[in-house]
């Protein structure tokens, strides 16, 4: 197998998390680098005065890890900027939310021309690279412009949004017209495929294969989607072992006989929070035979705090859910416990395995694999619900989940309703469609699947494997 090199924003190096506290994406990444002795670049998450920036290169059990540090105005106009203010709400369909500036495109063009050029001087001649996220959409153009024959594969971790949202970003052709000197070009479902198929024959007149194969702008690439997982059994195991770990059962004791309901999301206005915390308030209106018998617990570590409308979330969110627990708490009741940290993967899990319901229901999300935890940490002979958004990439697997539209908080109540009243063998039968879902279609399958579609990817563009 060829070596594999890795490009993405944030670089898990060896020495900052244990191994064991690492997500299933980043352990997945480890498995393919260790595999083929690979490298992992990326951004390490400092920022320096320095302008004559230089790699810092670690090795690690065989991988190779070479990190960047961002100059202030890099991080503010191309992270904080046109990452997190620009392509983040524009993926996610939040055009209200966009804070376009020129300056931020520039800064986005720069950093990604940067990278290609620092991940140039890395490489050997048959690696294959692979790239994550949007923060890169540009590198292959970029690494073709230095005369780069590899192969070069994109994977988007977040929706691909349809052409009507899409076309107000300024920018938008030139991005496109970039992707496409990628060879492979991997998207979460089907559905982010077609949205991104419709752009390149609608507006780019383009034309497209069976086989995924797309013409364009005088270029070939290709496109799949590879519904990203996690290592289900890992999971499993995690849940079943702090099942009776103190913090789990410190939990179960303060919740008494409630039906506990859990969330846990990155603190994001995409997540849908705030309409989570208004559907359990309508739950309590509507259906108020779950007063004092249910807990809601929503896990939502602070995320991207420098960014504005990440501070204005925070805000939104501690009056909704004090506005609630003052309405219908009590000196021995309350509804919501609001928690803005972070805790320990194994202890989430296990607090899964002692929930009756888990929602995941954000307004649009690339995947989710929050939904994909919590079925897996469930136990099987009493398993909770998983209540799911229509809009999450997710549901188009879980499809025995409650599918609920979060812009609808009436509706997520009665979800709630139902699933808080579901009856143990309807659980079971749910629950089992959908691991069995997560056991075929693990983190191991979503890479192996990816780099074997890099690997035979056959496509031509000017640059391209000489
Ligand atoms: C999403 C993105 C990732 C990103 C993560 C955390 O999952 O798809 O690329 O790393 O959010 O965001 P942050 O800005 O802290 O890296």
């Amino acid at each position: 197998m060829r070596k594999v090199v890795v490009i993405s924003n944030r670089v898990m190096l060896p020495t900052k998390k244990k191994p064991e506290a690492a997500g299933g994406l980043a352990v997945a990444l480890l498995d393919t680098l260790q595999e083929t002795s690979g490298i992992w670049f990326g951004w390490s998450g400092d920022i320096t005065s320095n302008k004559d920036i230089k790699p810092v290169v670690k090795k690690d059990k065989g991988i190779t890890f070479a990190t960047v540090d961002l100059v202030k105005k890099d991080y503010e106009n191309y992270y904080n900027g046109y990452c997190n203010e620009v392509l983040w709400p524009i993926f996610h369909y939040r055009l209200d939310l966009v804070n376009y500036t020129k300056i931020k495109f520039e800064s986005y063009t720069r950093v990604n021309n940067s990278f290609a050029l620092t991940i140039k001087s890395l490489l050997g001649n048959e690696d294959l690279i692979w790239v994550h996220d949007y923060h890169f959409l540009l590198i292959a153009r970029e690494l073709r412009k230095l005369k780069c024959t590899h192969k070069i594969g994109f994977f988007l971790h977040i929706p691909w949004p349809s052409k009507e949202i899409l076309t107000a970003l300024p920018d938008h052709r030139e991005l496109v017209d970039a992707l496409l000197d990628y060879d492979l070009i991997g998207f979460q479902t089907k559905n982010h495929v077609l949205t991104f198929l419709d752009y390149i024959i609608s507006e780019l007149k383009g034309s497209v294969e069976p086989d995924g194969s797309v013409f364009a702008l005088g270029k070939k690439s290709k496109v799949k989607h590879f519904p990203i997982s996690i290592d289900t059994n890992k999971i499993i195991n995690i849940a079943e072992e702090t099942d009776s770990s103190p913090q789990v059962e410190r939990l179960v004791k303060s919740i008494k006989t409630n039906k506990l309901i859990v969330g846990v999301d990155r603190l994001d206005y995409t997540k849908g929070l705030e309409n989570r915390f208004v559907a359990y308030n309508h739950l309590l209106t509507n259906h108020s035979e779950h007063i004092r018998s249910t807990t809601f617990l929503q896990v939502a570590p602070t995320s991207r705090g420098s960014v504005f409308q990440y501070k204005e979330i925070r805000k939104k969110l501690e009056l909704t859910a004090g506005k609630i627990n003052s309405a219908y708490g009590d000196f021995d009741w309350t509804p919501i416990r609001y928690l803005n940290k972070g805790y320990q993967q194994k202890t989430l899990m296990g607090f899964f395995r002692h929930s009756r319901v888990g929602l995941v229901t954000p307004l649009r999300d690339g995947m989710n694999l929050v939904a994909k935890e919590y079925i897996a940490s469930q136990r099987q002979s009493d398993p909770g619900v998983l209540i799911l958004s229509r809009f999450a990439g997710a549901a188009e697997e879980l499809t025995d989940a409650l599918i609920v539209n979060p812009h609808d908080p009436e509706g997520v109540a009665d979800a709630l309703n139902h699933a808080l009243k579901m009856p143990r063998k309807e659980r079971i039968r749910r629950w089992l469609n959908a691991v069995d879902q997560l056991h075929s279609f693990n983190i191991t399958v979503w890479r192996t699947h990816y780099i074997e579609a890099l690997e035979t990817a056959i496509t031509s563009s000017p640059n391209r494997h000489k």
